[in-house]
């Protein structure tokens, strides 16, 4: 269907944090896949997990155990602070925000929902009644009641909505599609605060921040809170579709079989592919790599800073605002000849989400010549 507007190259092929069309021609992959290449095209773990999954068990349904099933949960449960023990697994981005959705009012037995300007969580009729671009969302409604959107950042703004009938406050710790924008400092404590208020959850949306992309495992671990309810996906399994709600004991076990399930959500391949990835980002400690490694980025751009409106980032989710939609399409089409892949998000915002392992020099190189061409550009 009519849904995408591509940029017009087939990739068939990727190593690493290269990629190759059906010409020939390589790229340097700084969008892998939207933020989901966490390990680069084909890593050997991931390959190798599938390939003996596959042999193995493929499907077999909820209505039994599996083992691969059973250790993503642990792995991750294992991984996340606090009491975020209990998981459930979907396949993408929107349904875990679903779940989350579905979670946080049958505990609370409450109905209303506050969110963010800008944020991003979705396009099921659920997790599009939290994202916020009206372009998404009014040509869909009517749209689940309940949702109400405040300024990003704004403590204020989220107290004078919040009563004893909101469920939950669902908040992405770095906005990505909004431009990668960064909350100020204490915003994700004073949500903490003000849920635990007034009785309501904190779902943090990691979809796009999470497993280790902003220089921790999850990104709320920058601010020392602990959700009641975190949304994966994107990166979780390495690029095989996969997604996973975790939850606070406390609130997990407000769900009964029958409550929420999918049929093919916590399938052995997804999750012998989700074992794979995440420990290999903890074996390899890739959240510091990507600390480190965005450091270094943001210092190469920065030499932009005079010319473009803004350089922004946390650990390997960067944003160079350029200031003009039709700048920043320029700037992407003539990355692409010169072999760079990069992608625009809010009209005017190159977002740079490379995989977690690319090389230092690789990173680099492709970086100062994305300065020139933005130069060249502007
Ligand atoms: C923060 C966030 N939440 C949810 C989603 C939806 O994920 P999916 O496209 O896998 O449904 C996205 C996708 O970009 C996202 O960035």
């Amino acid at each position: 269907m009519n849904t995408y507007s591509r940029v017009p190259i087939t990739l068939i092929e990727g190593k690493g944090a290269l990629v190759y069309d059906d010409e020939g021609n390589e790229y340097v992959d700084l969008v892998a896949g939207i933020a989901v290449n966490v390990l680069g095209h084909s890593h050997p773990a991931v390959v190798e997990a599938i390939k003996e999954q596959a042999s193995k068990l493929i499907h077999c349904s909820n209505l039994y155990y599996n083992e691969p099933q059973a250790e993503a949960a642990r792995l991750l449960a294992e991984t996340a602070p606090g009491d975020l023990n209990r998981v459930f697994f979907c396949n993408s981005g929107t349904e875990s925000v679903e779940c989350a959705i579905k979670l946080a009012r049958k505990h609370t037995g409450r109905k209303r929902f506050i969110a963010f300007e800008g944020g991003f969580h979705g396009r099921t009729m659920g997790s599009l009644s939290a994202t916020w671009k009206p372009e998404f969302r009014e040509p869909f409604e009517p749209l689940v009641p309940g949702f109400e959107h405040v300024p990003y950042g704004d403590l204020e703004a989220v107290e004078k909505k919040m009563d004893d009938d909101v469920a939950g406050v669902i908040v992405e710790p770095v906005q990505g599609e909004a431009g990668i924008i960064l909350p100020p400092e204490d915003f994700l404590r004073g949500l903490r605060e003000l849920c635990d208020e007034y009785g309501a959850l904190l779902i943090v949306d990691e979809v796009q921040s999470g497993m280790g992309r902003t220089g921790t495992f999850f990104a709320f671990e920058h601010d020392g809170v602990i959700p009641d309810i975190v949304c994966l996906a994107k990166g979780i399994a390495g690029g095989v579709p996969a997604g996973a709600t975790l939850a606070r004991e406390e609130v997990a076990a407000s769900f009964e079989p029958g409550d929420h399930g999918s049929t093919f959500g916590g399938n052995p391949l997804a999750c012998a592919a989700i074992v794979a990835t995440v420990k290999t980002i903890l074996d390899e400690d890739l959240p510091a790599e990507a600390a480190r490694k965005g450091e270094k980025a943001l210092r190469v751009l920065s030499d932009l800073e005079d010319d473009v409106e803004d350089v922004r980032g946390r650990g390997l989710m960067i944003g160079v605002e350029v200031g003009d939609d039709d700048t920043a399409e320029t700037i992407r089409d003539e990355a692409l000849k010169e072999g760079i892949l990069v992608n625009v998000t809010s009209g005017d915002v190159i977002r740079l989400v490379p995989p977690l392992v690319i090389e230092d020099e690789l990173l680099e190189e492709s970086l100062e010549k994305l300065v020139e061409i933005t130069r060249n550009a502007l």
